[in-house]
């Protein structure tokens, strides 16, 4: 049914492979793999110390993913120090009072009227600048309201702006990669799958971000996806280079049949 548009005969020749790259073809591309290998790098050691001991713990754990993207919800500061080390400090009445200000979302209104009354009595003697003691100052709105937010972790807004400038910069990075990556020579099913890889990869990754902020379970996916990512560009930049300086093509001797 195509016979009437322009087509071409196939071609009856192998694919391009690194072997018949020109020096300055290989350099060109040993250079960009392990510069974009070392930014990897990089960006790993980048991740680990902002992520690290978010939760309180050292290291960088699903907990610090969850955390960051999900909040610590369990609740208040606040609310825990009153449930916790400060509940001798409060009756359970006036604890009540509290924690309703604070799930009501602690407006500073409801603070002056309902609250700053409790606290003056029970709490600024040793909450305020005047005690001495490394605790936070319970005299004013603005210490109270430190550990009266709950935690929710990232903003949706930052969050989009952090996704697009990842989703266009990794998915470029990813396609000049993989530009490289197709001259090997490996059996296609291998090739194809590891050639998409990075971008499932990439997108399963970025869409874990959003799910992790609607459900902390997601933090798994986030690692999951993320170290997907980097062991398909390690395979690619490595399979890449070694073939570019060691991989020699068969001299043709009388037989010319080539895999
Ligand atoms: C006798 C002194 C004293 C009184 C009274 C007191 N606190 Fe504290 N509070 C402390 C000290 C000391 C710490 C820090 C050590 C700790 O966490 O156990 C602290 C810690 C806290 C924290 C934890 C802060 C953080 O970093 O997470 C909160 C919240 C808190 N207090 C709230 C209150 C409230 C509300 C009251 C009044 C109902 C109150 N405290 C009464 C001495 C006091």
């Amino acid at each position: 049914m195509d016979q009437e548009h322009h087509t071409e005969t196939c071609p009856a020749t192998r694919p391009r492979r690194f072997y018949d790259c020109s020096l300055n073809e290989k350099l060109l591309y040993s250079s960009f793999l392990l510069l974009a290998g070392l930014a990897y790098l990089m960006a790993l050691a980048y991740l680990y110390t902002s992520f690290d001991g978010i939760d309180g713990k050292p290291g960088l754990s699903v907990e610090d993913i969850a955390d960051n993207y999900y909040g610590n919800r369990s609740g208040t500061r606040l609310e825990s120090a009153l449930r916790g080390p400060m509940a001798d400090y409060i009756e359970t009445g006036q604890r009540s009072q509290v924690v309703k200000w604070l799930k009501s979302g602690a407006s500073e209104a409801d603070y002056e009227r309902l609250i700053k009354p409790i606290f003056d009595e029970q709490c600024v003697t040793c909450h305020s600048a005047a005690s001495g003691l490394d605790v936070p100052d319970f005299t004013s709105y603005p210490g109270i309201k430190e550990v009266a937010n709950v935690d929710t972790g990232v903003s949706l807004h930052s969050l989009m702006k952090v996704s697009h400038i990842h989703l266009f910069g990794i998915g470029l990075v990813a396609l000049g990669i993989g530009l490289v990556f197709r001259f090997a020579l490996l059996p296609a099913w291998f090739q194809h799958t590891l050639t998409l890889l990075p971008f499932i990869a990439i997108f399963s990754d970025i869409s874990a971000w959003f799910l992790t902020k609607w459900d902390p379970v997601y933090a798994y996916t986030v690692i999951i996806a993320g170290g997907m990512l980097g062991l398909s560009w390690a395979l690619q930049i490595i399979i890449s280079l070694y073939q570019i300086w060691f991989l020699r093509c068969r001299p043709e001797t009388g037989s010319i049949d080539d895999g």
